[in-house]
């Protein structure tokens, strides 16, 4: 298929995405415009000048400028608003469902409750599948550059709202943070119900995805494309089938490949592991959902059947039960089958 048609066919087919921090859909401008509404000071004088700064060298120069971000965010509409124009996103490009992250901690340091958060994100996503049809989960993530003992707290304080929440990953700063320093508070999240992904092998050794699949249980790796550094490791993901949510221009935007058509995403296919295309913080890195797929369709000359496999995969490594999973997947296989007309 040449690039019109296939950025058509991206565009249209009905997807999945299991890895977005929703403070990571933050855009510029309304980062500015929540800035001002909530007197909040920031670094960079416009949103030129910050876009400007969006030139990242590792995860850590993008995570001080994403949690500069984050710090507008101050009412229960700021958290609404944040989520709503996210899912206007989501439906102009048929993402049916996705499963959200978002960073507690990052706002419970600035004195913004709990319940804020929660009941902002929630009443949006409630909206969402109401008046958009858009199906969403949330999946709650603990700060790993903080201690557990703080993220235990949190865990504490999610449990009013345990029936908005689906799991429990772990995100921020990974190089010397491994997953073994989360063990007992997975442990306990999962006793409660929720169920456990968490980051390793994005900037990580692989040591620290064997932490996260054999310490805290994990279902999915998020980014994991360094497993192909261990054999064993590989061998283990598909015996285990456990999904990976690659995020390839994440992964080029801070520097884990130069390009994306020096991304492993192919080797990690060819490999024989579960992998889906995911977005990250797409405010920061140049492109939502479509624009991941489209860009490494280009880029590493996948074939249209790749990227129904990698659809498809988006659905089948999902939290969402049997029947919305074989639902979708029917709305999936319609629109492949129809072609585009
Ligand atoms: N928080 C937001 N995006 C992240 C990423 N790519 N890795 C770790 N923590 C994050
Ligand atoms: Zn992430």
């Amino acid at each position: 298929m040449v690039n019109d048609q296939m950025q058509t066919f991206i565009q249209k087919i009905p997807k999945a995405e299991l890895h977005v921090h929703i403070e990571g859909t933050l855009e510029p401008e309304h980062m500015f415009q929540l800035a001002e509404k909530n007197a909040v000071r920031l670094k960079y004088p416009s949103v030129n000048k910050l876009r400007n700064a969006y030139r990242f060298q590792d995860l850590q120069s993008f995570l001080e400028i994403y949690y500069e971000g984050t710090n507008v965010l101050i009412t229960e509409q700021d958290f609404y608003d944040l989520t709503w124009q996210y899912l206007e996103k989501r439906y102009l490009e048929n993402v049916i469902h996705a499963e959200i992250f978002f960073d507690p901690q990052s706002h419970l340091c600035r004195k913004v409750p709990f319940e804020v958060v929660i009941n902002g994100i929630s009443k949006a996503l409630e909206d969402g599948e109401k008046k958009l049809n858009l199906s969403s989960k949330l999946i709650m993530c603990f700060l790993r550059h903080l201690s557990e003992k703080s993220a235990m707290e949190t865990l504490e304080e999610s449990i009013p709202y345990k029936d908005k929440i689906i799991g429990v990953g772990l995100d921020s700063t990974e190089l010397n943070n491994p997953p073994s320093k989360f063990t007992e508070v997975f442990q306990k999240a999962i006793s409660f119900g929720y169920l456990p992904v968490a980051h390793a092998g994005e900037e990580g050794s692989p040591e620290y995805i064997w932490e996260a699949i054999d310490k805290l249980k994990v279902l999915r790796v998020d980014h994991g494309v360094r497993c192909l550094e261990d054999e064993s490791l590989v061998a283990q993901l598909i015996k285990k089938k456990i999904p990976l949510t690659v995020c390839p221009l994440s992964n080029v935007q801070l520097g884990i490949f130069k390009s994306l058509g020096e991304h492993n995403l192919k080797e990690l296919i060819n490999a024989g592991l579960f992998i889906t295309i995911n977005s990250d913080d797409p405010a920061y890195f140049g492109g939502y959902l479509s624009e991941n797929y489209l860009g490494v369709y280009k880029a590493l000359k996948l074939t249209r059947e790749d990227i129904c496999t990698l659809v498809r995969n988006s659905f089948e490594a999902s939290f969402l039960n049997d029947a919305d999973k074989k639902s979708m997947l029917v709305k999936v296989q319609s629109f492949i089958n129809q072609g585009l007309q």
